[in-house]
């Protein structure tokens, strides 16, 4: 009997981080760590809720959809799948904060990361590695009530394009900042001397929720669940100029066929749908 209250132990525990998730109304779609989003990113890292500190805020994030949109480097600048941009911010209507973590263009001495994209060109997996800005300096929860530090959300921003329709969506991540964040950091990651970057050398205005219209701009749904059976046409960029993983390359197939290497319904040369209606007549008759 008693070496059944560790588990019911854990079923309560369970069910109140189930509560407390219900109470805040938001839902996650997880599937073994990752957190899909409206769009083509899956964050790997932190988990909904995570208490954070240490150098700097680490996201973790998978720009493929688990690899079934390619690299950047590998698509063409006119694929009707790709991701334009991503963004992001960390930001408390609790605190009243709202810091640019990367706005697309690096600013204040590095302090704003430059394009996410951009970075680990090769690497389907971005790392981003923010250093804490000084205010949120500390260790555990806020006590003073004008404190910075508390619950916020890392704000994912997504600019893609997904099957030729354009999309601009958010997706908030909550974290709690309550874990020790130094005044100083490992040289290496602050500024030379080891401090912070200011707080204010990040801040943005803080907009209400009906400035935003987080509702309205994620109608797309979040993407790329299991089970989820959205097809991504793309057109390569590589050394086949038809790049639609098809078979061999097909003269009479130019770039606005849009077929992609997933190898889904496009307008196709009749020659080419003529010969894949033989392959499929040919393997019946097998
Ligand atoms: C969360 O999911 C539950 C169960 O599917 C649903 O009833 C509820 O409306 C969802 N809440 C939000 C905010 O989407
Ligand atoms: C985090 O984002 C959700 C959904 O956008 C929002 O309802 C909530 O108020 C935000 N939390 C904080 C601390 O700002
Ligand atoms: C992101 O992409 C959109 C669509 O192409 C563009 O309008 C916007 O300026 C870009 N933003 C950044 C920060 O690059
Ligand atoms: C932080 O670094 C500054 C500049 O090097 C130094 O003056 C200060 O003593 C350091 N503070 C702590 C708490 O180590
Ligand atoms: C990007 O963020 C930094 C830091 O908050 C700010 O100085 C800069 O003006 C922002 N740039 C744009 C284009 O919003
Ligand atoms: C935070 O600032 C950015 C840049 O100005 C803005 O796009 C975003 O909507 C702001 N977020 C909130 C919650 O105000
Ligand atoms: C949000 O956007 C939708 C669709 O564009 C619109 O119907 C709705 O009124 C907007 N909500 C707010 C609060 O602006």
């Amino acid at each position: 009997m008693a070496s059944h209250r560790p588990r019911s132990l854990g079923l309560l525990l369970a069910c109140l981080s189930f509560l407390s998730t219900a109470v805040h109304a938001i839902n996650f779609t997880i599937s073994n760590g990752q957190i899909f989003t409206p769009g083509f990113a899956i964050v790997d890292a932190p988990q909904p809720g995570t208490p954070l500190g240490g150098d700097f805020l680490q996201v973790a994030i998978d720009v493929t959809a688990d690899g079934r949109l390619p690299l950047p480097v590998n698509l063409a600048t006119g694929s009707p799948s790709l991701i334009h941009n991503i963004t992001m911010f960390l930001y408390s209507y609790d605190t009243k904060r709202n810091f640019t973590i990367s706005n697309g263009t690096a600013a204040g001495n590095g302090a704003a990361l430059g394009p996410i994209m951009l970075q680990e060109i090769t690497s389907t997996v971005k790392h981003v590695n923010w250093v804490w800005p000084d205010c949120l300096v500390g260790n555990g929860q806020p006590i003073a009530l004008d404190s910075a530090r508390g619950v916020y959300n890392i704000s994912i921003r997504q600019n893609f394009r997904l099957n030729g329709v354009d999309h601009y969506t958010i997706f908030d991540l909550p974290i709690s900042v309550t874990n020790e964040i130094s005044t100083n950091t490992s040289s290496s990651v602050g500024n030379e001397d080891g401090s912070r970057p200011s707080c204010a050398s990040l801040e943005n205005p803080l907009l209400a929720p009906d400035q935003i219209n987080v509702t309205a701009a994620d109608t797309v749904g979040v993407l790329f669940a299991p089970g989820d059976a959205t097809q991504v046409q793309v057109q390569s960029s590589g050394t086949d100029p038809t790049g639609d993983g098809l078979g061999p390359s097909k003269p009479t197939a130019n770039a606005g066929d849009g077929l992609g290497s997933a190898g889904v319904r496009a307008v196709m040369p009749s020659s080419a749908a003529a010969l894949l209606v033989g392959i499929a007549v040919a393997l019946l008759s097998l």
